[in-house]
């Protein structure tokens, strides 16, 4: 949520801008307020109408009306801000601001902006790759300006390659980034967290698993992000959408032996790790290398017991504070007392498959966490995003 947060979009002439009426919906429905300024090309290709009805506010196009002589105030629309995001950025209008121009209204008030400034420049290929182009946006990254590097696919030229404007998703994850990175209270601190199920190959086309998806781990993820903190998460098979966060990186796995090397890999230079995955305990101990056919009424397969990764980081750890998670079904909380001790976990998270809108695939979880001097914080059934602030406050709340 967004809350009272003043978003200033300024939108200049390129085809993306058909897509900005959705950005400014996402960032109204999640209660923040929009106001937007066009270039004087914008407006052929998104009218001030639409945005004006999507942003609930009068939309700023020129620096002054020419029948009244009435002044559009960009010091105050660029003071009002709490981020200016200009999207998309046409290739004139990013040489502009890394001149310093200022023949139109968005151009002024990008130079007497004292918010946080996010950009994403979006045109064709060539432009893109352009000498000047780069030269242009080093400019602004020098200047503090957020770049969103563009997306490579289909552009309105016909041809193809990097040149699109992220999604208004993406756009809006990453200025919810900024925003809150203001505040950020782990800043210095790199977080690990596994997520999801693994997948164990059987043979080409068949694995063992489970119904994790991840929803938790990646909540976790952005909640971290969120506080500022340089996050990686680790996730197995997830179909589930990752916020497109600077600060948030992702590694995909398959198997548990794919998730354990890559923790291996990480978890030294790390802080914090938090392990949500559902990691499965056994896989097949030879991978078929053809499809198996069915033939005998019954199949016997042998599983060998895959390698713990959160035992393995408890036993590595340092300075680290390392949390677990367990899903239990009878005697939750020695079970989970146990864990903790054997893992040489700092805190684990208990979830009981007892309750209702609890585990995999809900959106909501309810939760304990236990630590290591056994004391005991009960939460409520509540989403799992507001889980993971809950996990997130105790964390740091806890932390030496
Ligand atoms: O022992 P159990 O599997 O119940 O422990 C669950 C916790 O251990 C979770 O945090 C899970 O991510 C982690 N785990 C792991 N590697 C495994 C099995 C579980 O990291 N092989």
């Amino acid at each position: 949520m967004l809350e009272g947060k003043r978003i200033l979009i300024g939108i200049t002439g390129g085809i993306a801008a058909y897509k900005i009426p959705e950005l400014v919906r996402l960032f109204v429905k999640n209660q923040a307020e929009v106001r937007c300024i066009l270039t004087p090309s914008a407006s052929a290709f998104v009218t001030p109408l639409t945005l004006a009805t999507v942003s609930k506010n009068p939309v700023a196009s020129e620096l002054f009306d020419a029948k009244t002589g009435q002044w559009t105030n960009h010091v105050e629309l660029g003071l009002w801000a709490d981020i200016f995001i200009i999207a998309p950025l046409t290739a004139s209008s990013l040489s502009k601001m890394a001149l310093g121009h200022s023949d139109n209204l968005l151009l002024t008030t990008f130079l007497s902006a004292k918010c946080p400034v996010l950009v994403a420049p979006a045109m064709d290929l060539d432009m893109y790759a352009h000498t000047s182009t780069l030269e242009n946006i080093d400019k602004l990254k020098k200047m503090n300006v957020h770049v969103m590097d563009a997306k490579s696919g289909e552009l309105a030229s016909g041809l193809s390659g990097q040149g699109r404007m992220p999604e208004p998703q993406e756009i809006y994850d990453q200025a919810e980034a900024i925003l809150y990175s203001k505040t950020g209270r782990l800043k210095n601190k790199r977080v690990l967290i596994t997520a999801g199920p693994t997948y164990e190959a059987l043979d080409p086309v068949r694995f063992i698993g489970n119904h994790s998806t991840g929803k938790m781990g990646i909540a976790l993820a952005k909640q971290f992000a969120l506080e500022g903190a340089q996050v990686t998460l680790i996730l197995g098979p997830s179909k589930e959408n990752i916020p497109a966060y600077s600060n948030l990186s992702v590694t995909r796995v398959e198997s548990a032996e794919e998730m354990f090397c890559a923790v291996q890999a990480l978890w030294k230079q790390m802080d914090i790790g938090v392990f949500s995955a559902a990691v499965a305990d056994y896989k097949p101990t030879t991978k078929a290398e053809n499809k198996i056919k069915k033939s005998d009424a019954t199949l016997t397969m042998e599983l060998t017991k895959n390698p713990d990764i959160l035992a393995w980081s408890g036993a590595n750890k340092t300075e680290q504070y390392l949390v677990g998670f367990a899903l239990e079904t009878n005697n939750e909380i020695e079970h989970a007392q146990a864990k903790l001790a054997c893992k040489n976990l700092d805190a684990i998270v208990l979830n009981s498959l007892n309750n209702a809108g609890t585990g995999f695939g809900y959106d909501t979880n309810q939760i304990s966490v236990i630590n290591k001097a056994n004391k005991i914080t009960n939460f409520e059934l509540l989403k799992k995003s507001q889980v993971a602030k809950n996990i997130v406050n105790y964390v740091i709340q806890d932390l030496p």
